[in-house]
């Protein structure tokens, strides 16, 4: 008689990191800029495309911040931040908020949301988030928020993200 052991591990990764990060790149997403505001006053806001929904009651929405990103000690700690979807025409904002961090606000056209978060004007919509749960996994931090307010404009076309290259939507 033999006996089947369930493994306790998991077995290594038979792929290369560049074939994970190409097939994970066939997930087509949109397109987020989190932001919040960092005790000492300083706007915080990064290109995140590791949102997606978790709950409706409570609402519950999360994504995924990497370990060695400089927004993590602000957004770790804050009790509040925001999760701006992109609309097709915040290209540039996409792109600017992924690269160095000086000057990303520079021009940026925003409002104060809860816990002073920045809501970026003509997002196709926002979250306005509580800084619920982190969780640690491996070279990221996931965070759950728990939605405190959200709107979206009905008339926007998004921002997608596939394959390392931002569309907008074409209806099949
Ligand atoms: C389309 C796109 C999506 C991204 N998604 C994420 C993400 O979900 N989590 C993350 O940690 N970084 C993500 N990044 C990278 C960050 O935007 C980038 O590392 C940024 O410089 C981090 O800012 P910080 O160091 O000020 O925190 C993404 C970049 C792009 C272009």
């Amino acid at each position: 008689m033999s006996l089947t052991v369930s493994p306790s591990q998991a077995g290594r990764p038979s792929f290369s990191t560049r074939e994970f990060r190409a097939s994970l790149g066939m997930f087509a997403t949109g397109v987020t800029i989190v932001t919040a505001r960092a005790a000492s006053g300083e706007l915080i806001g990064l290109t995140a495309n590791s949102f997606n929904s978790v709950s409706l009651e409570p609402p519950l929405v999360l994504w995924s911040l990497a370990r060695a990103a400089g927004s993590l000690p602000a957004l770790s700690t804050g009790s509040h931040y925001a999760v701006n979807i992109l609309a097709a025409d915040q290209k540039e904002l996409a792109e600017r908020f992924a690269a160095k961090r000086d000057g990303r606000w520079t021009d940026v056209a925003w409002t104060e949301g809860a816990g002073g978060a920045p809501l970026l004007t003509g997002a196709a919509a926002v979250f306005e988030c509580f800084n619920r749960s982190r969780y640690e996994e491996g070279d990221h931090v996931i965070f759950v928020g728990e939605v405190e307010r959200c709107n979206h404009r009905a008339d926007a076309a998004p921002l997608l993200f596939h394959g390392g290259r931002f569309y907008t939507e074409h209806p099949l």
